[in-house]
């Protein structure tokens, strides 16, 4: 089943998420209906926050990145089939240096803009079978783990930017919470005029 995705200034993507339990109802369904919303959207990732739900979990398949042709055969090989549920994501470490990446988020439609990050990502996580593991990303999977990590914790790509980029993006972002954007997915406004 398709969600509507939570658009920009919905207090949903501030809030303090909590960690999934074991027997969290229906969560298998609710993965499953992550990863369409998620392919409709021709998103890379997807954090529960954006569906509405202040939960610690997010899904990634990065596998269209692995099309791109400036990646090095290694990386091509990791992004390949990198497809996973991170449940209760706890980042242990990040290192290296810091690189821009144009990065871009359902939840903020038509807005890109080059983000800084570090390279290597240490992540603890439990995978959609509940087990635990530690695992070490570097390049764009880590890239993308990055950004969806954010959303757990409440962060957006935008406020990563620079005070003179942010006051730039600030009437296109209060547009964006108002409903005055076009996407190709379904979405939910926080403050959408009724009737539209
Ligand atoms: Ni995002």
């Amino acid at each position: 089943m398709i969600l509507p995705i939570v658009a920009y200034g919905d207090p949903v993507l501030r809030k303090k998420t909590v960690e999934v339990e074991k027997d969290y109802p229906n969560l298998d369904g609710l993965i499953e209906n992550m990863f369409e919303t998620m392919y409709n959207a021709y998103g890379v990732g997807l954090a529960a926050p954006q569906i509405g739900l202040p939960i610690r979990l997010f899904v990634i398949d990065a596998s269209p990145f692995a099309d791109d042709e400036e990646l090095s055969e290694d990386e091509r090989r990791q992004l390949q089939d990198f497809k996973k549920v991170f449940i209760n994501a706890k980042i242990l470490e990040e290192n290296g240096k810091e690189w821009a990446f144009n990065e871009g988020c359902l939840s903020i439609p038509n807005i890109r803009e080059d983000v800084l990050r570090q390279d290597t990502v240490k992540i603890e996580y439990f995978d959609e079978n509940f087990n635990k593991k530690v695992e070490e990303f570097t390049g764009r999977a880590a890239r993308v783990i990055q950004h969806e990590y954010d959303h757990i914790e409440g962060v957006l790509f935008t406020d990563k930017l620079s005070g003179l980029k942010k006051r730039l993006l600030k009437g296109k972002l209060s547009n964006i919470s108002k409903g005055k954007v076009k996407a190709d997915y379904k979405m939910r406004f926080p403050e959408a005029k009724k009737g539209r």
